[in-house]
């Protein structure tokens, strides 16, 4: 899936060239990262890739060797449709993973166990979600309550969906919460299976748009008058909290979905005082500092807890507890 924009991560991630495409944490950009994640042909077949007209440019330019099919949304309605889009285009008995594009994951070996364990449960028709092990009580996620054990994962006994601070310190203090990942693993025919279920309308027009979509090479163009239709939700809403078949693998894998600054600064490495530098930056007696630049250079002393981005004729400067609040900055909305 590559869709959002990353409105946090203002100036560097703009409209024009959002998040899943900017070598973030290393050298890759977050999508090429994904790609090479879920790259071993012995384990995963080629990828779909399901995204919109505004991202094709850049999709096509870091798709590498991959022998990718592209699926383009006619607009944007969320992940439940995303979704649904691939598993309609699949074999019915296909088992697909659901990567979110623009997530960072350290682990890669662990990943990739979890992808396993959680093929076999989707083969028997468990609707599957990773759940990461939590390090701190974080608002911005969704909480997995695990229940009884199964092959390889255990069953969900309840989806949270971003709680508020006292409730996620309640779960950490409590035990046997995850977070969701927002990587899932169904298979094709159960997915649709739950949504006939749950949510008819939507996959009836999913199905209406693809049947009367169009190929053009190894792009697809579903067609844009019956998805327009579609209520945007996202899966979590529309199938994993339905349905009765909800499973989990837990999994530490050094994720994050790199939601903001200060989720970049604890994704990259750092200097020993918890800085972390690019391009022309001097820092002195600074502690915790993200600073990058892609022009003049920054100097900062004696300054803690901030982050201090250049990027073009943007200048960001912010404290990593506001950072938060990047996306309503008048740059950040008005891009
Ligand atoms: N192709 C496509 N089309 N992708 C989409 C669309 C769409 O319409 N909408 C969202 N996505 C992609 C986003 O780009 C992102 O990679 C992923 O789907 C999840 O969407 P977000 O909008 O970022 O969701 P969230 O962060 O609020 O919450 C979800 O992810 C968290 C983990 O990152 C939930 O699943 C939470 O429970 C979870 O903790
Ligand atoms: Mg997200």
């Amino acid at each position: 899936m590559c869709g959002g924009s990353g409105t946090r991560l203002w100036p560097r991630s703009r409209k024009v060239k959002p998040k899943p495409f900017l070598p973030l944490v290393g050298d890759q950009t977050l999508f090429e990262e994904t790609l090479a994640r879920c790259s071993d042909p012995g384990q995963f077949a080629a990828p779909f890739i399901v995204t919109g007209n505004a991202h094709l440019e850049h999709v096509a330019a870091q798709l590498g060797g991959n022998d990718a099919r592209i699926v383009v949304e006619p607009e944007a309605k969320n992940t439940a449709a995303a979704i649904a889009l691939a598993a309609v285009l699949l074999p019915q008995d296909a088992v697909m993973l659901v990567c979110p594009s623009d997530h960072h994951i350290g682990d890669v070996v662990a990943f990739r166990m979890a992808a396993q364990a959680a093929a076999m449960l989707a083969k028997q028709d468990h609707l599957v979600a990773f759940g990461i092990t939590p390090t701190h009580p974080e608002t911005g996620y969704g909480y997995i309550l695990q229940g009884e054990v199964l092959d390889g994962g255990f069953a969900v006994e309840g989806f949270v969906e971003k709680p508020d601070p006292a409730r996620a310190a309640e779960f950490l203090a409590h035990g046997g919460y995850s977070w969701n990942g927002g990587i899932f693993a169904f298979r094709a025919g159960a997915l649709m299976a739950e949504l006939d279920r749950h949510r008819p309308a939507l996959a009836d027009a999913v199905r209406r748009s693809v049947s009367d979509g169009h190929e053009d090479g190894a792009r697809f163009y579903p067609a844009a008058e019956p998805f327009s239709e579609i209520q945007s939700e996202s899966v979590d809403y529309a199938v994993m909290e339905q349905t009765q078949r909800a499973a989990m693998v837990p999994v530490s894998m050094g994720w994050s979905d790199i939601g903001g600054w200060p989720a970049l600064r604890d994704a990259r490495e750092g200097d020993d005082a918890g800085n972390c530098a690019r391009g022309a930056v001097e820092l002195i007696d600074c502690a915790n500092v993200l600073a990058e630049t892609d022009g003049p250079r920054i100097s900062v002393i004696g300054l803690e807890d901030i982050a201090i981005v250049v990027d073009g004729d943007e200048v960001l400067v912010t404290s990593m507890q506001g950072a938060q609040k990047v996306g309503k900055l008048h740059g950040a909305t008005n891009q």
